[in-house]
């Protein structure tokens, strides 16, 4: 008998589910089971032997029976939560996992976009690596200015003379036919005045390549957005008007905006525009060189050269131009003093925009 109760605790301690329970349950206390056998077993001895033999018997089915209660609200707790190693409680909220964000350029990008999509402009984009005439001469840079040094241009050799010798020069010797990768935006807008007629509302947003050393201020892959506007009776008045409200929208509208005479050989006249520093606000600070004024694009009314080049009539149509620098742009409004910071991938610096 105490084989047989041994035998069927580790049955009941080993049994998975209810339904492997309650078939140990039958085995043992069901009626034509092995307690019932025993028990009917035992009618032939004497009285005395038999009531001995009988509570025996008894005490192992209430053992048996205890046991398998035990059992059942033991299998039943962990249905709920699990098994005993790895208890889950459910109630418990999940681990939250980290989406990605847009970079602060690229919304920094996105909300001039904006402004200027509400002012009505559309957007436009050309090529990263443009001819030599795209990227200079069609905007009036002639052939011997600075820009076009080879320190300030990355040039990259035309396909035909790959193929036929390493020692090809750099320097252009095949005048337009050399390919360079755009130093600015600008060749947007010659790209856009040959394929359409005015008006043309355009802004062109992309990235421009220098042959710079890399520091604070600089770096050889950066980012620009090219503005153009063609069409008759447009005056430098209009071009002030947009810039002075990109101006307001995008830093608010306290801040104070100046139109300084500059050069640049596609606009005629040209001029840069400065902001007040934000940092100091106009009282003069290390960021604004003590002068309370930072720079912050150039622009002018596009050269009637330029349009000579696109076979624009210049007689009737008069147009602005400007530019300027995203990176530029987003050190001023956030204050950052490192231009490197964006390119870094730092995620501490990343997650505060
Ligand atoms: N392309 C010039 C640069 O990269 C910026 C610029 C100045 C663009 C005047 C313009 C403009 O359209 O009118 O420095």
């Amino acid at each position: 008998m105490k084989e047989m109760e041994k035998e069927s605790f580790k049955e009941i301690s080993e049994a998975r589910t209810q339904e492997e329970l309650e078939r140990i349950r039958l085995k043992y206390l069901g009626r034509k089971g092995i307690i019932t056998e025993n028990l009917s077993q035992i009618s032939e001895l004497p009285l005395e032997e038999r009531k001995l033999q009988g509570k025996k018997i008894n005490d192992i089915k209430q053992h048996i029976a205890e046991e398998i209660e035990k059992r059942k609200s033991d299998l039943k707790e962990k249905s709920i939560s699990g098994t005993s190693e790895s208890k889950i409680d459910i109630t418990l909220p999940g681990k939250p996992f980290e989406i990605g964000k847009i970079h602060p350029l690229m919304q920094l990008m996105n909300e001039v976009k904006d402004i200027f999509l509400g002012l009505g402009f559309t957007i436009a984009t050309g090529p990263d690596m443009e001819s030599d005439y795209y990227n200079f001469t069609a905007l009036n840079i002639p052939k011997d200015h600075p820009s076009r040094d080879i320190q300030d241009t990355f040039y990259i050799k035309p396909k035909e003379q790959n193929a036929k010798s390493e020692s090809y020069s750099t320097v252009t010797k095949q005048g337009e036919k050399e390919i360079v990768l755009r130093t600015h935006t600008s060749p947007v807008q010659i790209h856009i005045m040959e394929k359409n007629k005015p008006p043309i509302r355009i802004i062109a947003p992309g990235r421009v390549y220098r042959h710079e050393a890399v520091d604070a201020s600089h770096s050889y892959i950066f980012h620009q957005i090219e503005g153009l506007a063609v069409d008759e009776d447009i005056t430098f008045a209009d071009l002030k008007a947009v810039l002075d409200s990109f101006i307001k929208k995008m830093f608010g509208s306290n801040v104070l905006s100046r139109f300084r005479p500059s050069y640049f050989p596609f606009t005629e006249p040209s001029a840069e525009v400065d902001m007040q520093c934000l940092i100091c606000k106009g009282t003069g600070c290390s960021v604004c060189k003590q002068t309370g004024w930072v720079e912050l694009l150039g622009c002018g009314m596009v050269n009637p050269k330029v349009f000579e080049f696109v076979n624009y009539d210049s007689n009737k149509y008069t147009g602005y131009a400007f530019g300027m620098g995203i990176e530029r742009i987003a050190m001023l409004k956030y204050g950052i003093n490192d231009m490197r910071l964006f390119y870094e991938n730092d995620l501490d610096f990343l997650k505060q925009f």
